[in-house]
């Protein structure tokens, strides 16, 4: 027997999410978006209320929901604004690695330190020569007895403005591609880390990106996540978590459009009714909807089987590229269903087909993803459920 239906305990975490969205970010939104900045005071206010560290354990200091909850928060909190939704759940990519592969020790120390504040974790994979290619990455640590030196730098980290933690992967050695990478976790106030280029983007505009530098950033081997050597593996494991988010994320942003659509189509007027009445307009939003179920159909289930401990990595590419082409045609759509109004900026409808976009690039261009669920799906056996 397969149950659609949100438990006592669901139904009133989105009921308190969707508060915290319309009352809190809701109204922050627009101008967070001109002026391209995030609004921290609203990280404090979602630390105080147990929606920062969703997807953290309680003995860490988190809320400790399983995937499919953190999952059905993140589609509620994105509703509103994806760029400060995506900026409250950043700890969930930002941490993901150190919540794999590290000991009980680790996670203790460095996740019940993170938590204590509302600055959260990033999560430092991408160099400017090393973006779907993540295995090129140049930045090294280099072995100096119980220590490791770290020089290089990243850019497009999301949160790496403000993160207290860093989830840091590096390099002991070029030449040996994926098996030479670390992960490590570096606290931000270790010297010699600098914050470079603010990046101004499209869409998504209250996400803090920023290239960062590591200047002879110095850290024990008791910041080293996992094995020497073992990090890509690690990185590509947070990947396919943050993969399933992103698709809740587009879940959110393809619904807002929906929703906006059939607001706006019954108000509109013209030839002497609603437009909403036209035959052409019922395709436009039953071809939204529809998009829209598959879309969030695909993280729940990506989210059940990462409760089931089952291998993910097909479905979340899946969920990714899938949700997040959706979310660009049904915001495209919207805009055209708006017509002038919704080209127009400050309307909603622009405001979400410019946040789309990006969700087709980060975390693996949809490209990439395509390539990680097709090769996987020659390795498996076929399976009809
Ligand atoms: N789980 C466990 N292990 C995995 C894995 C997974 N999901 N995916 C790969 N691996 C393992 C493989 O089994 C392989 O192991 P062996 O060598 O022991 O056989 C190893 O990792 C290497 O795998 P590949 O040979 O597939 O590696 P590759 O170099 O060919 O590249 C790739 C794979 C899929 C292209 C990968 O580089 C990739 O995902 N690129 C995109 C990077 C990306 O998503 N970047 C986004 C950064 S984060 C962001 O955008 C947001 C932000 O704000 C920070």
């Amino acid at each position: 027997m397969i149950d659609f239906s949100l438990s006592k305990e669901q139904k009133q975490l989105v009921e308190s999410a969707r508060e915290f969205s319309t009352g809190v970010i809701k109204p922050a939104a627009l101008e967070a978006d001109e002026k391209g900045e995030f609004p921290e005071k609203i990280m404090k206010k979602a630390h105080e209320l147990g929606f920062l560290y969703t997807n953290i354990p309680k003995e860490y200091g988190g809320t400790g929901m399983n995937h499919i909850d953190h999952y059905i928060v993140t589609e509620t909190l994105n509703y509103d604004c994806c760029a400060i939704g995506q900026m409250i759940g950043i700890s969930h990519l930002g941490t993901g690695a150190i919540e794999i592969g590290g000991t009980e020790e680790q996670k203790k120390k460095f996740l019940g330190k993170m938590t204590e504040s509302h600055r959260s974790a990033c999560f430092c994979l991408t160099e400017p020569e090393a973006g779907s290619d993540a295995a090129r990455m140049q930045t090294t640590a280099e072995k100096k007895g119980d220590n490791y030196i770290i020089n290089g730098s990243k850019c497009y980290i999301t949160n790496g403005q403000f993160a207290d933690l860093l989830c840091l992967f590096v390099t002991t050695d070029p030449s040996k591609g994926n098996k030479g990478i670390c992960c490590f976790a570096v606290p931000r106030d270790t010297p010699g880390i600098s914050v470079g280029k603010i990046e101004d983007k499209m869409g998504q505009r209250a996400l803090n990106v920023v290239e960062l530098f590591f200047n002879d950033v110095e850290v024990s081997k008791e910041h080293l996540i996992g094995e020497e050597g073992k990090g890509f593996k690690l990185a590509m494991m947070a990947l396919d978590r943050g993969r399933v988010n992103i698709a809740a994320v587009c879940t959110a942003i393809s619904q807002k459009a929906l929703d906006e659509c059939i607001d706006r189509t019954q108000k509109r007027v013209q030839f002497g009714q609603p437009v909403s009445q036209f035959q052409a307009v019922h395709f436009m939003l039953a071809d939204m909807h529809a998009l829209i179920m598959a879309s969030r159909a695909m993280y729940l289930q990506s989210g059940w089987m990462l409760d089931q401990h089952m291998p993910v990595n097909i479905e979340a590419a899946a969920a990714k590229f899938f949700s997040s082409d959706a979310a660009m045609k049904i915001t495209t759509d919207a805009v055209q269903l708006h017509a002038g109004a919704g080209f127009m900026k400050g309307s909603v409808v622009e405001k979400l087909m410019r946040d789309a976009k990006l969700t087709q690039i980060y975390e693996g261009t949809n490209q990439i993803n395509r390539i990680v669920s097709g090769l996987g799906l020659l390795r498996r056996d076929s399976r009809l459920f």
